[in-house]
């Protein structure tokens, strides 16, 4: 049995998150994590809200309320919307709770001691009309490398370059407005990355031929550009304090360490909330001093988080020269567009969480977005295909063939499953071409291909329609009841096995006719060939036809919801 540990980026606490991060990140690790449970691995799907730094203050400024207050709701309704999408956090935490707190200056004071940050002063931009200084997201500007004109002080959202707000051409006060911006010295503490390159990049070489193509191109693209000492902590009050030998540190006291330092830190101070909540060990999958070895850690996230896991986090753990557990597989995605733009936060642009949960169950949204993962290339969401890919795959083909051939079942075998006869050459064929499909499936899911792997479960779906079709059972009742039985028995057989394999993909359907046919719930993976997987329903046993799985998406409700989402190619 493996053990797999299982993170997706934490998701800032300003608001509901769109359809777009949840399929980037939170999305397909709970697939996987689903997937790596049911095969009996022991795994850890570790998430929280990334509560720190501007992103935080500037949300809770605009909702009027102060920033704990703020956090503390916003947690609950991302804790919540998250679960009603079916997103099986083994724990879902918070960067601001005292596991991260502790870790993070932990961190800090080991790079410290390891002559790896040192205190500099150094300019900041400084808004004289708001009277402070406006680190990361309170400063706007032009950015310096591709000249879009509302880069952020941090990261241009345009070309994905991290920016210092210094940098920026014409920056302005995103609290005010104001341009009248000056730079000023403050001291900070900078973390030595330019000591630390040549170790980032062997960590880096090491393992980079595990990853993705688009993580990897992205790591070196950050190592190539060469790597900067970076500024860890922010003139800001909402954070974790900055601390020198257990009292605040001097000259720091209206400080707080960098919302990009001790955010990734929350991956194991979720652990520990995780640990503290349920006598688990956290140590156990974070240290490798404590048998964390053999744990395979898998990381998910959008493109523009690589640069922060790839190399500077791993940069913080190589630097603390402690054993802590490194990971092994990064798993990026592009954009999910709406239409032709961005979905936007401030904006409101596109669907979110909640409004989606409103419209439809969790599970045609979870269809979608897997199926339609955008892994190779940025992908639009629009209305009309979401629609043709739900109602196609979900309705037409999965959710009819199970509602066939269990109502079948119940008006010929009296709802019980049918004994007598022997499998046929049908039957023959059939077992091959499952056999051959759990196995391109399987290694899909392995290799978290989400596209792929969504591919082949609909494939299998796809096998048991066109059997039914050539096996014919309500002709076959009418001569041979045996012949009938064994179809009615292989297609209930079949049904049985979707819900195995499509549990990943749409728990909540899944859930549905794994107990209308009486089958244990979480399922397992299949991991037989498919002549023993389709024997397994005894004869007898009752199955029931479970309530109606999908509805299908009318075109009334994309007319309404294209003109009440603003769907259009206008960004
Ligand atoms: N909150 C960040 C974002 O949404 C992601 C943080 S991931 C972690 O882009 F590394 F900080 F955990
Ligand atoms: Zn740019």
């Amino acid at each position: 049995m493996a053990r797999i540990l299982i993170t997706s980026a934490l998701p800032y606490i300003n608001g509901i998150k769109h359809l777009g991060n949840l399929a980037g990140s939170m999305l397909p690790a709970d697939v996987f994590a689903r997937f790596q449970r049911s095969r009996g691995n022991e795994t850890l799907y570790i998430c929280a809200t990334d509560e720190h730094g501007t992103p935080a203050e500037l949300a809770a400024a605009a909702a009027g309320q102060d920033v704990r207050t703020y956090c503390d709701e916003q947690h609950v309704l991302q804790h919540d919307i998250g679960r009603a999408f079916g997103l099986s956090w083994d724990w879902f935490g918070r960067s601001s709770n005292p596991p991260n707190h502790r870790l993070t200056q932990h961190f800090a004071e080991v790079l410290e001691k390891k002559g790896l940050i040192e205190e500099r002063t150094d300019k900041m931009v400084y808004s004289v009309d708001d009277r402070r200084f406006l680190p990361d997201r309170y400063v706007e500007g032009t950015c310096p490398h591709c000249g879009y004109e509302k880069a952020r002080g941090d990261q241009c959202d345009n070309c994905g370059a991290l920016l210092d707000p210094i940098d920026l051409k014409n920056p302005y006060s995103v609290i005010s407005g104001s341009t009248n911006i000056e730079v000023r010295d403050t001291r900070h503490l900078y973390l030595l990355q330019t000591k630390l390159e040549d170790r980032i990049r062997a960590w880096v070489d090491a393992r980079a031929d595990n990853w993705p193509g688009l993580t990897r191109g992205i790591a070196y693209k950050h190592l190539d550009e060469g790597l900067i000492d970076r500024g860890i902590t922010r003139d800001l009050e909402w954070g974790i304090p900055v601390m020198k030998d257990g009292a605040p540190r001097p000259g720091f006291e209206t400080k707080v360490f960098y919302v990009w330092f001790d955010a990734p830190i929350e991956y194991i101070g979720a652990t520990e909330e995780w640990a503290e909540a349920t006598g688990g060990d956290w140590k156990r999958w974070w240290r490798e001093d404590a048998g964390a070895d053999d744990v395979e850690y898998v990381q998910f996230m959008g493109k523009d988080n690589v640069a922060f896991h790839a190399v500077t986090f791993p940069g913080t753990i190589i630097g603390s020269e402690e054993p802590w557990k490194h990971v092994d597989r990064l798993k990026a995605f592009n954009w999910l567009n709406w239409y032709g733009g961005k979905f936007s936060t401030s904006s409101r642009r596109g669907v979110f969480m909640d409004a989606a949960l409103e419209l439809l169950p969790p599970d045609l949204w979870r269809w979608y977005l897997t199926a339609n993962a955008p892994e190779g290339s940025d992908t639009a969401f629009t209305w009309e295909q979401f629609q043709s890919s739900v109602n196609r795959d979900l309705a037409d083909v999965l959710g009819n063939f199970v509602n066939r051939i269990a109502k079948f079942n119940e008006a010929r075998f009296e709802g019980l499953v049918p004994a007598g006869g022997e499998p046929g050459p049908l039957e023959e064929k059939l077992y091959a071409d499952v056999s051959a499909q759990l196995i391109e499936l399987t290694a899909q899911m392995d290799a978290i291909e989400m596209r792929k792997a969504a591919q082949a479960v609909r494939a299998l779906w796809v096998l048991g329609n066109e059997y039914l079709q050539e096996a014919a059972p309500w002709t076959a009742i009418k001569t041979d009841r045996d012949r009938a039985a064994v179809v009615v028995r292989t297609g209930l057989n079949l049904a049985a096995l979707y819900a195995r394999v499509s549990a990943p993909f749409i728990p909540f359907a899944a859930e549905k006719i794994t107990e209308a046919f009486g089958e244990p719930w979480p399922p397992t993976w299949p991991s037989m060939g498919a002549a023993v997987e389709l024997s397994r329903l005894e004869p007898g046993r009752p199955v029931s036809a479970p309530e109606v799985l999908f509805r299908k998406v009318e075109d009334e409700q994309v007319v309404e919801w294209t003109e009440r989402f603003g769907g259009t190619d206008q960004a």
